[in-house]
């Protein structure tokens, strides 16, 4: 096999890999794929100093993220239907990040259960939820969190719908596929896929079969979000989970300064600066781009993390350069995971965590956990990075 250099590579072996709905699913933002396109291309317009004649031995990646030690600031972000991308794939990304020593987030709209996660690794991992309708449902899945010992919860607070991607409805998105003429032609090109699939039983949303009332067909992602998914979140809502949880609590989907000012009030851990990867509001800015207004308006009352478009560990070192506490890789693994399962996710952290080492003994950096401290001191911001927006 050639030699896996960078996460594009990962990228290009998973597109072969796997079948193509579900490959689409992940590379895919919504409508015009605007937003999803500028959250990568944004972190481009940051350039970094390149500084000499600093000493640069005794480097460390290490830091924390909601006081939890971290060998480098980077978490694996919930991502939906991971299961599908390669046979129990939740189960295999938390394994590498065990090992690796970052934080596992699980999806509740994972294909592994929260119990399969907790009966396959032996350190925390972070529990997504999503609000849904029904409260029994949520009462419950915060209630299994807590029996597996997750030693956070991630609450969603921008897919309460869900944005539209073209291509899944094209594709007819569903877990496990339906058996169509060109889903089986499709299959039959992918057949380390299939074969590992068919050793498996997890092949549906397992945090939500048997567990949430009336969802009637649990294939079709698109109707059952649609019609579970709670459209009445407020902050009231958001209280009583954070209430009843009472634990480490992060909050994700914030990308406007607004909404940080009463996360930050909220008692929250951290936000996680996100537009969904580009996956929903399609028009809205770039979450590297909203970044410095929202540490703005939060200083220091909450830990800000941030999410979309880091495909480099130059990405990682940017994002912290320019405040962020913590960031959050989705798309990456998923293409080490569709490219070679469990040691693919581990090579995507491999590649990010050397990737930022040699950034940082480029930029005269010696410990990643000062990066988000440093004042922007460590890159160039070009004077109209944020735009002005009327
Ligand atoms: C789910 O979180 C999705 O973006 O599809």
């Amino acid at each position: 096999m050639k030699v896996i250099t960078c996460i594009e590579d990962l990228r290009r072996i998973y597109k072969r890999r796997v079948p193509k709905m579900f490959y689409d699913y992940a590379e895919s933002g919504s409508y015009t794929e605007q937003t999803f396109r500028e959250n990568i291309t944004d972190y481009q317009k940051i350039r970094l100093r390149q500084r000499v004649a600093v000493d640069m031995t005794g480097r460390s990646t290490e830091s924390t993220m909601i006081g939890q030690k971290v060998a480098m600031p980077v978490a694996l972000s919930p991502v939906g239907m991971t299961g599908m991308q390669w046979a129990d794939g939740e189960i295999k990304a938390a394994r590498a990040a065990e090992t690796f020593g970052v934080p596992f987030t699980l999806s509740t709209m994972s294909i592994c259960s929260i119990e399969d996660i907790a009966e396959h690794t032996t350190v925390p991992f972070w529990f997504q939820l999503y609000v849904m309708k029904d409260e029994d449902f949520v009462d419950a899945a915060i209630e299994r969190a807590r029996k597996a010992k997750c030693s956070a919860l991630v609450l969603t607070l921008d897919l309460q719908i869900l944005g539209q991607r073209h291509k899944d409805l094209k594709n007819g998105l569903s877990a496990p596929p339906r058996l169509t003429l060109p889903n089986i032609l499709n299959m039959m090109t992918k057949p380390e896929w299939s074969l590992a699939m068919l050793g498996t039983q997890r092949r549906t949303f397992r945090n939500i079969a048997g567990h949430a009332k009336g969802v009637e067909d649990l294939s079709s992602l698109m109707s059952w979000t649609n019609s579970q998914f709670d459209p009445m979140l407020d902050w009231n809502k958001v209280a009583r989970i954070r209430d009843q949880w009472g634990g480490k609590l992060i909050l994700k989907g914030i990308n406007d300064a607004d909404d940080a000012r009463i996360a930050a009030d909220f008692g929250a851990d951290a936000i996680i600066v996100s537009n969904h990867g580009g996956r929903q509001l399609d028009g809205a800015l770039s979450s590297i781009r909203m970044l410095p207004s929202i540490l703005r308006a939060v200083g220091d009352k909450v830990e800000v993390h941030i999410d979309g478009g880091i495909r480099s560990g130059q990405d990682v070192f940017k994002a912290l350069a320019l405040g962020a506490h913590g960031t959050y890789i989705g798309r990456p693994y998923i293409y080490g995971l569709g490219a070679m399962g469990q040691a693919g996710v581990t090579k995507a952290l491999q590649v990010i965590q050397k990737e930022l080492d040699i950034t940082m003994a480029l930029t005269g950096v010696q410990k990643a956990a000062e990066i988000s401290r440093s004042n922007r001191q460590h890159i160039l911001v070009p004077k109209d990075f944020e735009g002005e927006w009327a």
